[in-house]
């Protein structure tokens, strides 16, 4: 086999790719335990012939609105195992903009021979209708990004979905989900569906906090890795830097990034340093940040600054002796090297470094190089620089 291609087969990391996809759906959620419950109590007495549920979901970008509707429709199904028979229809309105889009995507879920063509949207939602009730079915249909759906074709999709029992007597075909990253989507809506889907039965998803963020990634790893080979330093990090948006996406992508670079190189472990912010979307470095440091991660930061203006990445050794300089300069007592590294640490965990560890052939263990990745050295230097001449 060619040798470029030796490290496809290693997976010294991974074991598993299909967890780190963003589709997977994990059986359970991290943190989102009350978020469920809220859902559940939308669909109260789902388990009765002439019951249907209705709730609106909406959250930014991340905050699991599709994997929260996929997870609860699963449970719920599982549930409902033996006492009624439910199917689930989840379209997502970005990629199916249409009504008559949107109906021939629900038309599949419940047969996949469905043609294409030739039927009005009033046609085939009676015949969805003919199919749920001959088949004894109940339907949760989730209509995702559904505000695309609205702006495109109005709401009245929405409307005739709600009624679609309506003047047949009491039966419960479907339960309908809407989902939608726009926190101005009732807005959006007529009053007469305000009134039907229940004006209380919005649940509002909250950006993640680094802790859930943490969880989340955590939950991937262990489902994709080998034990051991993720460390709570490189989740944390990984928490932190996705916990500027909160979005959950970022926090997988991190992870998924983290874990190739290791496979690159061939280790068996992924490092801190593995986990680079230059992948993402936002620059996640204030120059600001460094004004809360202590005074010697500040002139350990200086001295590594300074080089980096001019070389792509420095050995731990040359920062070392670096910071001596500076302590010299500014009449400030070094510490000792155990101390040294505990901050160059820090300043990696803060994002202000990377760092990346190399087994050397020359001596013996193994090399530290630092990089700034992320934001500008000579932004920082010049702003510590400045601190220190003015004291
Ligand atoms: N609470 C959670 N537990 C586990 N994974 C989650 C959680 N929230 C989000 N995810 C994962 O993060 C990614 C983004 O979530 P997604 O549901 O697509 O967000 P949204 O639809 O709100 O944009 C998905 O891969 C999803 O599986
Ligand atoms: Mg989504």
């Amino acid at each position: 086999m060619a040798g470029y291609l030796d490290r496809i087969g290693a997976g010294k990391v991974l074991l598993d790719r299909g967890p780190l996809s963003f589709d997977w759906t994990p059986p359970l959620l991290v943190g989102r335990e009350r978020e469920l419950e809220s859902l559940a109590s939308m669909f109260m007495g789902i388990g009765n012939e002439n019951v249907s549920g209705r709730a609106v979901v909406v959250g930014h970008v991340g905050t699991g609105k599709t994997v929260l509707t996929r997870r609860f429709g699963e449970d719920v199904v599982r549930e409902m195992d033996g006492i009624r028979k439910i199917v689930l229809s989840h379209v997502n309105c970005r990629n199916h903009p249409s009504t008559s889009q949107v109906l021939q995507q629900i038309a599949l879920s419940l047969d996949s021979r469905h043609p294409e063509r030739g039927f009005s949207s009033g046609e085939i939602i009676q015949s969805i209708r003919r199919n749920i009730r001959s088949r004894g079915l109940h339907m949760i249909l989730v209509l995702d990004e559904v505000d695309v759906l609205v702006r495109r074709d109005s709401s009245d999709l929405i409307y005739k979905l709600l009624r679609i029992d309506e003047g047949q007597g009491n039966h419960g075909s479907v339960s309908l989900i809407l989902v939608s990253q726009d926190p101005s989507l009732m807005g959006m809506l007529e009053p007469a569906i305000i009134s039907r889907l229940g004006e209380s039965n919005v649940l509002r998803l909250e950006p993640y906090d680094s802790d859930g963020l943490v969880g989340i990634s955590k939950q991937r790893y262990e489902a994709s890795c080998k034990p051991g080979s993720v460390g709570e330093e490189v989740l944390e990090k990984i928490g932190r830097f996705a916990s500027e948006t909160g979005d959950a996406r970022l926090a997988i992508e991190l992870l998924e990034a983290a874990v190739r670079r290791a496979e690159m190189d061939g280790r068996g472990e992924v490092n801190v340093g593995d986990v680079m912010p230059s992948t993402l979307r936002t620059a996640s470095v204030e120059p600001s940040q460094v004004d809360s440091l202590g005074t010697h991660q500040k002139l350990i930061l200086l001295g590594i600054c300074r080089r980096l203006r001019k070389v792509e990445e420095i050995s731990s050794g040359d920062a070392r002796k670096l910071y001596e300089l500076v302590c010299e300069e500014f009449s400030i007592k070094t510490r000792s090297y155990t101390t040294f590294w505990k901050h160059l640490k820090s300043l990696e965990t803060e994002g202000l470094l990377e760092a990346r560890s190399t087994n050397t052939s020359v001596g013996r263990g193994r090399t530290t190089y630092i990089t700034m990745s992320n934001t500008s050295p000579a932004t920082i230097g010049s702003r510590i620089e400045k601190e220190f001449m003015n004291r």
